[in-house]
């Protein structure tokens, strides 16, 4: 028993290379990762093979973003000796895990997990693939792979992991004789509300209101000034609601030593919104400028990034061979 509590905590989590990292990465799930602590195993995984499901038509955009996603994790803090990053089309196991159980996973499983509608109805009818359909199984493949446990993502992720879970459960029962051969992920909420973009929307690429962190500072001002805040409140003077306000809810992550004085400004109304983003877009290129310091050195150096991703997934696939070999005994396949 005491063995048992004192073991590491594998943790798992992986991101689509699908362009330009924003804040709503770095200030989320990123920020997270790298307070994740030392008394966990980390994996950190570029899901390149996750990206084809929705941008199957330019893999080139696919291959130039994923090394720059590394880069910017890098940047971000996230420490190679303590994390393994790998590419999950560099790791075979995956694919070949993914196959072996969609033998065994109905299709009303996948159908019924709420991203899949939800993306058709949101990207077109064009993304309706097999591959598409199987994305949360593809999901629960990765994690599977390197037996993680934790794998912390935000809500919309919740209903994946609950399927992926279902699917250790079902080829334990199986193929297990008793034995826990697949490990079940727990799914760890993040406690960052979701960053909201310039628009007041959830921060998103694809929705044009997204704060990169590759922009310059001018840009990042730029954005900041455009950006929406209480529609009530209209000038400086009139009383406003922080609670509902996109730019407040920034702050939070930005500088939360502000955060009472810049409500309290608000809600008399003695503080105007002009003065409030000048004052934020200040505090927020102060916090990425060593990380934009980062980036710059890393993209100046991508060699370093290459081999980094390249020990990672070599890590990775020892671990993943081991697993696939279980899987197979399990079924009989040796
Ligand atoms: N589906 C995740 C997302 O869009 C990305 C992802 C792929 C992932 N594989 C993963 C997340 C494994 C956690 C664990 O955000």
């Amino acid at each position: 028993m005491k063995e048992h509590t004192l073991k590491k905590t594998r943790v798992m989590f992986g991101m689509r290379p699908t362009g330009d990292l924003h804040i709503g990465h770095l200030l989320g799930v990123l920020a997270q990762w790298i307070t994740s602590g030392d008394q966990d195993e980390a994996y950190l995984e570029i899901a390149d093979l996750h990206a084809f499901t929705t941008g199957f038509a330019d893999p080139q955009a696919i291959r130039d973003a994923r090394n720059e996603m590394v880069a910017v994790w890098l940047a971000a803090g996230v420490d190679p000796a303590k994390s393994t990053i790998f590419l999950q089309s560099a790791v075979p196991e995956i694919a070949e895990l993914h196959a072996l159980l969609s033998m065994i996973v109905p299709v009303s499983w996948l159908e019924r997990v709420p991203t899949y509608k939800s993306q058709i109805d949101a990207l077109g009818p064009e993304i309706a693939t097999y591959g598409f359909l199987g994305y949360p199984l593809l999901q629960l493949c990765d994690i599977a792979v390197v037996r993680g446990q934790r794998v912390p993502v935000g809500r919309d992720q919740v209903a994946h992991l609950e399927m992926g879970r279902e699917v250790v459960r079902r080829f334990n029962y199986l193929y297990g004789d008793g034995k826990e051969i697949l490990v079940e992920p727990q799914a760890a909420l993040s406690d960052f509300p979701e960053v909201l973009g310039t628009d007041g929307r959830k921060m998103s690429k694809s929705y044009g209101n997204a704060i990169l962190i590759s922009d310059d500072e001018a840009t990042t001002e730029k954005k900041v000034r455009g950006m929406v805040t209480d529609p009530l409140k209209q000038r400086r003077g009139d009383p406003g609601r922080p609670e509902v306000c996109p730019l407040f809810a920034l702050w939070k992550f930005v500088d939360p030593a502000r955060l009472d004085s810049v409500a309290a400004g608000c809600r008399t109304g003695e503080l105007g919104c002009v003065q409030d983003k000048a004052w934020f877009a200040e505090e927020l290129n102060g916090y990425l400028r060593p990380v934009r310091e980062r980036l710059a050195l890393y993209r100046s150096d991508m060699g370093q990034v290459e081999r980094i991703v390249a020990e990672g997934t070599a890590r990775t696939r020892d671990v993943a061979r081991g697993v696939l070999e279980d899987v197979r005994r399990a079924m009989r396949l040796t």
